[in-house]
């Protein structure tokens, strides 16, 4: 699956955060929880140098909680890196990371810590940054065509928070990357083909959560060949046309709806070892 990303837009990215990293004392790196690693954007390890960084595992409603632990682990266990694991309707999240920015970054004299906030389109950067400055901000640009723009966002007396502007681009490799950006909205869904990636994420449901599957559509649904799934899920739910046959592409449309609506359950796709991370 070719995610197409713009060499302009990638250089012009590059520019910004490098420009501005030697004045910032931290970088939180907002991911998808489920995605902890296809959500990350190449550049931010590159750019970030010795400077502490905080990941925050985003949507971690939507994740298996086995899984995201398994992530906390592993990405916290590089030095100068802390993850934590947040969802939109946690309480009090200021407090927990201002105590974490303070333990990372130490003492900053005299003046708040300025932390770069960076996320690829759809990780909930926006929804997060809103939570932590408790009121709402004005998004930075996600899409080419918005000016960009750095904004110093004062969130507290001890932190402050830089936006930048947010047209990062996700993994582009290794190509399970890319399906797993689809299957949970991050890419644009004009951008690929429904029956393609539902393919994909039937491979995964049966090999993994075989038993979400059957709580949703029924024991019919543990067929033997992946393949046979968007079919099954059809069935299940009466999407047939002349002569029975199902229609595989709102049969498609409703697997991956029903995985990111979470209806089958908080899932995680990808775990560490998976990635090789930790
Ligand atoms: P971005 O700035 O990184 O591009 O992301 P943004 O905050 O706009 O969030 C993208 C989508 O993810 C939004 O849904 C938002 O509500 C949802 N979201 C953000 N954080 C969380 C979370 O912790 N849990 C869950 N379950 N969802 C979250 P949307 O459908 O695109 O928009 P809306 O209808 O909610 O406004």
């Amino acid at each position: 699956m070719a995610i197409h990303w713009f060499p302009g837009h990638m250089a012009t990215a590059r520019k910004e955060i490098r420009g501005a990293m030697p004045d910032v004392d931290l970088v939180i790196e907002v991911l998808d929880a489920r995605i902890p690693f296809s959500s990350e954007n190449p550049l931010v390890s590159e750019l970030r140098g010795q400077t502490k960084c905080i990941k925050i595992l985003n949507k971690s409603d939507l994740a298996d909680r086995t899984v995201t632990a398994e992530w906390l682990r592993a990405l916290s266990a590089t030095a100068g890196v802390t993850a934590i694991a947040h969802h939109v309707r946690e309480p009090k999240f200021l407090p927990v990371l201002s105590t974490l920015a303070r333990d990372l970054v130490g003492t900053v004299r005299n003046r708040p810590v300025l932390a770069m906030i960076l996320g690829i389109p759809n990780v909930g950067k926006s929804t997060v940054i809103n939570t932590i400055a408790a009121r709402t901000i004005a998004k930075t640009g996600n899409k080419p065509a918005v000016t960009k723009l750095q904004q110093r966002i004062t969130v507290s007396r001890e932190l402050v928070l830089l936006d930048t502007p947010g047209f990062l681009w996700p993994k582009l490799s290794p190509e399970a990357c890319g399906y797993r950006l689809a299957v949970t909205g991050a890419i644009s869904d004009r951008a690929f083909d429904f029956q393609d990636i539902a393919a994909f994420a039937a491979r995964f449901l049966l090999s993994r959560y075989p038993e979400r599957l059957t709580e949703l559509y029924g024991a019919k649904c543990l067929v033997a060949n992946p393949d046979d799934l968007v079919d099954a899920v059809g069935r299940a739910r009466g999407f047939l046309g002349k002569g029975s046959v199902v229609d595989l592409q709102r049969a498609a449309e409703r697997l991956i709806h029903d995985l990111r609506d979470g209806k089958l359950g908080p899932l995680s796709l990808e775990r560490p070892e998976d990635c090789g991370v930790g």
